[in-house]
């Protein structure tokens, strides 16, 4: 398997060690870099637990992983091996025991990590065997480690931006083999490259083009992210180009720093003419990939020549015009995956170009999404504290509830939609816990089965055990507690909503009685008679509670009753009192709609949660939502989400003005915003469709800003509205802008499928790249997405192109940005009619909220003051070509500095 990192790094300078002092110069660049590795983690598993060392060959600091877990076993690879791999692949840490055992690393999260897993067999066991076995990244299956040849290692590498402060990287026996690892190598790579729309980037090639070492790989410190470079078979026919003068320091780098001595190397088509083709066939045709071309020029040109190639993907332009310069390194890639039966780049040279295409490097990953979340912080914490205070030897490793497989012993969780894992049940029966009842218990809120029965814990039954509200059952028969029961338990118990198990603790005693215990210790009695008549009271407790108990269990079922039918009753009156109070009513029959909508007689829109048709309630016309039926079926807390949002009021926001809730017949009642959807001016597909001026456009996003912002800051907890697009910004008959379809992914938690999946919550093009690593959508998600929409406001093009440019609206603005004209990027059909500076505050404010990284992008409040102030700008220019007083404007200036470029358009 490839790459390979043999202990060869030092031979493979030898092409390039044209002189001594050349190689100086390298050991110098050695020395200042060996310093330089603050992004790196280096664990050498299995080596002594006080290793710490530097890898003579490639400088890389290693350190032994003993303080990173507790279990498994050291172990030594055949010595014939030691001689060609590097010292960190020589040992390795075994797992006889357990089904899963877990690594814990601190790294810092939200930054962007390259993190590889590596594996040497080598026999280190004398079985001979071939052992496959699973590897996990904390709740989600990262890839299946399989051996074939005990001689070679092989790699597993993922670039990945962690959502909490570690990661925990398991080895999960699946009954092949006995799991282990050899080394785990973390690199910090700038957050922002290798950005997706989603998902994590997982390893599948990476190429060394052109290169005449066909062994090895080139590591750090030849890559200052420690990349392996290696050479790779596209079986084409090419010709390799070669310029040793092109050294580290001599480039000129950006992000991606790709090494000189990968760079130093390119390959072109043999037949001059022909196109450079690099392609492959991918296992599935739905994969989806990213690629990363590197380019620089490899040989000074003369006036006369020029090297310029276009660059196709699947027979549809990618990139235009890519003239490579010389000492200068041009990385290429699309800011959205693509995928495809067979993978196609064809770079064709123009026919101004006077020489072949060239290639120097390329990086080819593979999107993979790690769905599932991590069990919720809080309650990771308290079993943490739990397991260390209890010394819980259980296999207790990894993520406490996922997957769901590798569940920790003793525990139960539910798995809400959309939402983090949760314990529900802990069960620590006969597990030799001694001590108190431990405090943090109380921590796992949504607590419904304790069992710490047959234990020898002491101590009193402590009060935090109430504050468990969701507590079904809780069973501490057979310890060695004392004290009485907490009141609030026993009246739970005796109210049914308990099963309280307290039998064989000989010092315990119910509130009640306690008293008259402590009574009897007044009298002097010899501990003989104590000890007897404990026992009988004990009895004869015991036979009070059995019988109390069966007669409660009769009059808590009549008793139920009358509360359910109190609550119906009281219920009712709500109902009266609220309809009193608003005329309106706001839940509907389905025969209601019927008549509401006239038989469904109208569509006026469709979406993906459902179609929209008209109606009329009392000769005032409403839109009516029809939730599609699979998506709510059986949503029990719809009825709660919809009163909570039927509370939302802002000008800003299209009023929910009822529903209906029948199982399969679910709908929503808004008041009906008669000029559509802004999407549909943009587009000029409205039937009435109004051209918009730019004044109109910035009043439009203000409006729907000052709507978001009340989402955000106007309610508590904040909604987020995780939909913002242009076809939620409805139009009313004064085209005032309202948001609507605010809090849905509430009322909609799935798409109905199995997948727990935040992709339903949000349409493509609109969605915050960085959701998938932050597990949640926030409210700066929401700020991206209104980006976007700004976006379309100002230019009028497709957020995600359809036409041979393929690309995101956010890189085509970018691109043009760099041009500094805004006429290019403005609406054409508005003919210049703007003011220059208002624009230009426009686009800049747009392309900050559609920063990838959250922490760059306004809030909504800011958003909204920038939006008044080029409003303000452009009124002065309208009307008396003076500067309203009330705004005040600020100079407005614009990045020009594009970090991107050059980028696919
Ligand atoms: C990357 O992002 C993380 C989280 O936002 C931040 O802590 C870190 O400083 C960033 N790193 C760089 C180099 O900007
Ligand atoms: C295993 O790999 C070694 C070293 O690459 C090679 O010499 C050997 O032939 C391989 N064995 C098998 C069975 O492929
Ligand atoms: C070729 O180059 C000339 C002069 O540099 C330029 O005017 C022309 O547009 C180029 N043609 C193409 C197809 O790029
Ligand atoms: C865990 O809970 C689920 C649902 O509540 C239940 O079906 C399952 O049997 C429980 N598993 C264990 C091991 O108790
Ligand atoms: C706890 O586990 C024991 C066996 O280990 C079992 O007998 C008992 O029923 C479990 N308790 C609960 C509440 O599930
Ligand atoms: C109580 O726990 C002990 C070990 O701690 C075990 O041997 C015994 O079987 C358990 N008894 C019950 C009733 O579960």
């Amino acid at each position: 398997m490839f790459p390979k990192s043999p202990n060869m790094e030092l031979v493979y300078l030898s092409p390039y060690t044209m002189s001594i002092t050349f190689f100086i110069a390298f050991l110098f660049a050695l020395l200042i870099q060996a310093q330089d590795q603050s992004g790196f983690i280096s664990i050498d598993c299995g080596a002594p637990a006080d290793a710490n060392y530097t890898d003579s060959d490639t400088g890389i600091k290693y350190i032994s992983d003993a303080n990173f877990i507790n279990t498994g076993v050291s172990k030594t690879v055949v010595s014939e091996l030691q001689r060609t791999y590097q010292r960190h692949m020589w040992t390795a840490r075994s797992f006889p025991d357990g089904k899963r055992n877990c690594y814990n690393i601190n790294i810092t999260r939200g930054s962007n990590y390259l993190i590889r897993t590596n594996f040497l067999y080598g026999n280190y066991d004398g079985l001979n065997e071939s052992p496959n076995f699973d590897l996990h990244l904390g709740p989600n299956r990262w890839d299946t480690v399989t051996i074939y040849n005990a001689s070679e290692d092989v790699n597993y590498e993922i670039i990945h931006v962690p959502s909490l402060d570690y990661i925990q990287i398991c080895l999960a026996d699946t009954g092949h083999g006995r799991p282990f690892i050899s080394s785990i190598e973390i690199r910090n790579l700038k957050n922002i490259t290798y950005a997706t729309q989603f998902g994590s980037l997982q390893y599948y090639k990476r190429c060394d083009l052109g290169t005449n070492e066909t062994v090895g790989a080139y590591r750090y410190n030849y890559d200052v992210y420690d990349r392996f470079w290696a050479v790779c078979d596209f079986n084409q026919d090419w010709t390799s180009v070669v310029n040793e003068l092109i050294t580290a320091d001599s480039l000129g780098q950006k992000n991606y720093k790709p090494p000189a001595v990968v760079m130093s190397t390119a390959v072109k088509p043999a037949n001059a003419s022909a196109p450079l083709v690099i392609s492959w066939d991918p296992e599935d045709e739905n994969d989806q990939f990213y690629a990363y071309l590197h380019f620089t020029e490899i040989q000074v040109l003369a006036a006369s020549q020029k090297r310029e190639f276009n660059i196709m993907l699947n027979g549809e332009s990618w990139y235009e015009k890519e003239s490579p310069q010389y000492l200068h390194v041009d990385t290429i890639y699309s800011p959205s995956a693509f995928s495809g039966k067979e993978v196609k780049f064809s770079l064709e040279m123009t026919k101004n170009s006077t020489l072949p295409p060239i290639i120097s490097a390329i990086e080819i990953y593979k999107v993979i999404d790690f769905q599932q979340l991590n069990t919720f912080q809080g309650d990771v914490d308290a079993i943490i504290s739990i397991q260390s205070v209890y010394e819980v030897t259980r296999d207790w490793q990894g993520d406490p509830c996922s997957p769901v497989a590798y569940l920790w012993h003793g525990l139960n969780c539910s798995y809400p939609v959309n939402d983090f894992p949760r314990i529900i049940t802990l069960n620590l029966s006969s597990s030799g816990l001694s001590g108190k009842i431990d405090p943090s218990i109380s921590k796992l809120t949504m607590l419904e089965n304790l069992d710490l029965s047959n234990n020898s814990l002491n101590d009193e039954v402590p009060d935090f055990l109430t504050q468990l509200q969701h507590l079904k059952i809780l069973n501490l028969e057979n310890n060695n507690l004392s004290g009485s029961i907490p009141s609030a338990l026993v009246e739970k118990s005796k109210k049914g909503s308990l099963s309280l198990s307290v039998a064989q603790n000989p010092y315990l005693c119910e509130s009640g009685q306690c008293n008259m215990k402590e009574d009897k210790k007044n009298n002097i009695v010899t501990p003989l008679v104590a000890s007897i008549s404990g026992v009988l009271i004990l009895l004869v407790v015991v036979t009070i509670l059995w019988t109390l108990k069966r007669r409660k269990s009769r009059e808590k079922l009549t008793a139920l009753m009358v509360e359910r039918d109190q609550n119906q009753i009281s219920r009712q009156y709500i109902e009266q009192y609220d309809s009193l109070r608003q005329p309106k009513k706001q839940i509907y029959s389905y025969s209601d709609v019927l008549k509401i909508t006239n038989n469904f007689n109208t569509i006026i829109g469709k979406g993906g949660f459902g179609t929209v048709y008209l109606g009329y309630i009392d000769d005032t016309p409403v839109a009516v939502k029809m939730l599609s039926p699979s998506s709510v079926r059986g949503y029990q807390q719809f009825q709660t989400e919809v009163k909570l949002l039927m509370r939302v009021h802002h000008k800003n926001l299209t009023s929910l003005i009822g529903y209906c809730n029948e199982e399969t017949n679910k709908c929503l009642i808004y008041e009906y915003m008669a000029n559509g959807n802004l999407q549909e001016h943009l587009s000029g597909k409205h039937n009435k469709s109004k051209f918009l001026s730019w004044e109109d456009r910035l009043r439009i996003a203000l409006d729907a800003a000052l709507g978001l912002e009340y989402l955000h800051n106007g309610c508590k907890p904040p909604i987020i509205h995780r939909d913002v697009k242009s076809t939620n910004i409805l139009l009313n008959e004064h085209f005032q802008a309202k948001l609507s379809d605010f809090g849905l992914s509430k009322i909609i938690p799935t798409d109905g499928g199995s997948h727990v999946s935040t992709v339903v919550a949000g349409t493509l093009g609109y969605l915050d790249p960085h959701y998938s690593t932050s597990s949640r959508l926030t409210e700066k998600s929401d700020v991206y997405s209104f980006g976007v929409v700004l976006l379309e406001i100002i230019t009028n093009q497709p957020v995600i192109a359809r036409t041979q440019d393929k690309g995101h609206i956010s890189e085509k603005v970018n691109s043009l940005i760099a041009t500094g004209d805004i006429n290019g990027i403005v609406d054409s059909r508005l003919e210049g009619d703007f003011d220059i500076n208002s624009a230009w505050k426009a686009v800049e404010l747009a392309m900050n909220c559609v920063s990838l990284n959250p922490n760059e992008r306004p809030t909504m409040s800011v958003i909204v003051v920038e939006i008044k102030a080029a409003l303000a700008t452009e009124l002065a220019r309208t009307y008396g070509r003076g500067v309203d007083p009330r705004y005040s404007v600020e100079p407005v200036s614009v990045n020009l500095d594009t970090e991107f470029m050059p980028l696919a358009r």
